[in-house]
């Protein structure tokens, strides 16, 4: 089946156990309604379907897929281990997890297992392969759904016998292990040297800090642990089915716990749940920031939405309402940058339970309301889109993303923890979305060369690998924009000796002496040097333009010295007047900045525009209005589809060719989008022909190995 024909999987999670026939028949003739083709089933179902040890009951499952099969809905068959059932607890009480602070914990929620547990992970293999055994070869079966947000961590003494084994595989066994350990975690400090491996736990509740090399491992080791209890069911279900995908569902943006990029090559396509930051404005370019990572996590191929929110979003400053239009525009949001699924959690709102009140596609409520209304009209734009799926989205910048720079940098006690590297890879990523160019994520191992520009954002940990692939990007003709806090520590989390970025020092020009970080509100001016700093459209003509406008930074500064930087901007005020705060290094073929405070939004876009344009990279259409988001995808044999999505209030006129998917309706050469609404343009001609964005990448991005293509 070609990728069009199969279209865009539109639907979401399923849960049939929760209900009776009557609302089965409702739910058929529903999903009809709506245009749903595809259905993520059986997730938390474990203890209807194994309501003893051993024994099964399939039978409400044999007839949901019958059920959905005969409506056409393709199937994402879920393996149930993210909530084991009470009789598990019962009979294996050291199979359930164990807090930080040694608190043992009980089912009665979900993620009720330690996933280092061997009673658990034969538990969870045996069900896998169970529901491998019976639904291999089934019409409906597309995709297998292992788990359920892989995450759940523990702190017990299988963990603890766990890690052991981990460390000893990274540092060698025995005496000379240990002694290998000891070094890498610094145990001279604090009086903490190992003389037995039994001595060595899990970074458990202790009086104060916590040994940050220890925790960074513990960190590694978990990310390691869950991948291996995936593997296992992985391999249970392709044994039975090895022609069916299989894949598990990340929670972006902000769960911290797995290496995407080590999970990313396990599965065959990458599903992500994502669930917005804010309902509003900030809104949109959270969807493009876990957009971004799941397309590059899946190697610039297309990805899958697992899961999405109708409406409410659950978040740290309280319970946000989509208002209407956003599904529409949310869920081309996610199209436009490379998702081939629109779905979401759930179909219908549960009656009972502790996400009861979490919104779905039918309110309790029922049809007759907005949600499910504009999940119809959702419906049947989806189902214009098919022929993008497939395409890829093209990008000629990256943000570096590195789980171990993550996880360090937000050590306790380590200076830049109360900055979190999240926040500060968001937004720089803003900082793009708002100038309108399009950019992937890459490891810092990773093939940097696709690339005009890379921002090197919370790069705390650089280990030497990533030192010498940033070294190597720059002498080739690379751009870099390295921002504070670059470079101080090493792959074990030792401090970077001599200065920072420690072995960068002669790429960015620089050597930063003494970290000065910033009280909270508490900002510095800036003041821009002679150096012109070419930004805007100016840059574009080669033309440097001095810099000009204010700026301030926040959160951080740093006592630096330049060895051969231009200086872009200095500190004004403070113990660090007339220092440098932003420099710029000419180094072999290529350029290296280095910003050295938190630059306010304003500073921030236009340094980096001028990093774009120097680089050769820009937005997708030049000139756009602001909060107007373009994105193109491109496909076979030069076609091309612009996404247009206007998150302003006023009508916004694009300048572009081609037939608009949704209305049907042609645009020649003036597309116009109305305020709140998206459109989708088939483009006429070369898909090349958009400017500032340089020849369209033609390169097939890389895919990895085995991977499926979805149904
Ligand atoms: C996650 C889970 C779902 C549900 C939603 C609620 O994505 O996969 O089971 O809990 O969150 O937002």
């Amino acid at each position: 089946m070609t990728p069009e024909a199969r279209g865009v999987w539109f639907g979401g999670d399923y849960n049939p156990e929760q209900w009776d026939e009557k609302v089965w028949a409702a739910d058929d003739a529903l999903m009809r309604q709506a245009g749903v083709n595809t259905a993520t089933v059986g997730v938390f179902s474990w203890s209807v379907l194994e309501p003893d040890e051993g024994r099964y009951e399939f039978g409400w499952l044999d007839g949901t897929l019958e059920r959905l099969s005969r409506n056409g809905i393709r199937v994402v068959l879920a393996t149930p281990t993210a909530s084991p059932p009470p009789w598990f607890t019962l009979a294996h009480p050291d199979a359930m997890p164990v807090t930080r602070d040694g608190t043992r914990l009980w089912h009665g929620s979900r993620d009720t297992y330690c996933a280092a547990a061997p009673a658990y992970r034969a538990a969870a293999a045996r069900i896998a392969g169970a529901l491998a055994q019976r639904y291999a070869g089934h019409p409906a079966l597309a995709m297998w759904h292992v788990h359920n947000e892989y995450g759940t961590v523990c702190w017990c003494d299988h963990a603890a016998s766990a890690f052991r084994g981990w460390l000893q595989g990274r540092y060698g066994a025995g005496g000379d292990g240990l002694a290998a350990l000891n070094g890498a975690w610094g145990t001279a400090f604090w009086s903490q040297r190992y003389s037995s491996w039994e001595q060595v736990l899990p970074p458990r509740a202790t009086q104060w800090l916590p040994n940050p090399s220890q925790v960074l491992d513990y960190n590694r080791f978990w990310s390691g642990e869950l991948l291996a209890a995936f593997r296992e069911q992985r391999d249970a279900l392709r044994r039975h089915a090895p022609e069916i995908p299989v894949t598990t569902n990340f929670i972006l943006p902000g769960y911290q716990v797995l290496d995407f990029w080590a999970w990313s090559r396990e599965v065959d396509v990458v599903a992500i749940d994502h669930y917005l930051g804010s309902a509003g404005p900030d809104g949109h370019p959270d969807i493009a920031f876990g957009a971004d990572r799941a397309r590059s996590f899946n190697g610039g191929r297309p990805w899958i939405l697992m899961e999405q929110s109708t409406s409410l979003i659950y978040q740290r400053d309280g319970i946000l309402t989509k208002e209407p239009g956003r599904m529409l525009r949310d869920s081309v949001g996610y199209l436009a940058r490379g998702s081939d699924s629109v779905m979401f959690f759930q179909w219908r709102a549960s009656p009972a339970g502790a996400e009861m009140f979490h919104p779905a596609m039918v309110p309790h409520a029922g049809p007759d309301t907005r949600i499910f209304r504009e999940v119809c009209e959702l419906g049947s734009a989806v189902a214009r889109l098919g022929e993008v799926v497939g395409s890829t989205v093209p990008a000629e910048v990256a943000l570096l993303w590195d789980a171990d720079s993550w996880w360090a940098l937000e050590n306790r006690g380590i200076p830049l923890a109360e900055v979190g590297y999240l926040d500060l890879v968001r937004a720089d990523h803003a900082a793009l979305w708002r100038a309108g160019v399009v950019c992937d994520f890459v490891h810092p191992d990773g093939d940097l060369s696709r690339y005009r520009l890379i921002f090197a954002t919370g790069a705390y940990l650089i280990s030497d690998e990533g030192a010498w692939a940033l070294r190597q990007y720059v002498a080739a003709g690379g751009h870099v924009v390295m921002s504070f806090g670059g470079g101080m520590v090493d792959s074990q989390h030792h401090a970077r000796l001599g200065g920072c970025p420690g072995a960068l020092c002669d790429v960015f020009g620089i050597r930063v002496e003494e970290f000065r970080p910033l009280a909270r509100g508490e900002t510095v001016a800036l003041t821009y040097g002679a150096a012109p700093l070419a930004y805007g459209a100016a840059a574009l003509t080669g033309e440097a333009d001095p810099i000009t406008g204010g700026g301030h930074g926040t959160l951080w500064s740093e006592d630096l010295r330049t060895e051969g930087a231009d200086v872009l901007a200095s500190y004004a005020a403070g113990p660090l007047a007339g220092q440098p705060a932003v420099t710029r290094n000419s180094f072999g073929a290529g350029t290296a900045w280095y910003v050295s405070t938190q630059l306010d939004e304003g500073a921030r876009d236009r340094l980096f525009a001028g990093a774009a344009a120097r680089a050769g990279a820009g937005p997708v259409i030049a000139g756009a209005p602001p909060g107007v988001e373009i994105v193109r995808r491109h496909g076979d044999g030069g076609r091309s589809w612009l996404f247009v999505l206007n998150h302003t209030n006023a009508a916004a006129v694009v300048e572009a060719s081609g037939v608009e998917l949704l209305s049907g309706q042609p645009a020649d050469g003036r597309l116009e989008v109305a305020p709140g609404a998206v459109a989708v343009l088939r483009e006429h001609g070369s898909s090349a022909a958009a400017s500032g964005t340089g020849p369209a990448r033609t390169d097939p991005p890389t895919t990895q190995e085995g991977g499926h293509d979805i149904q």
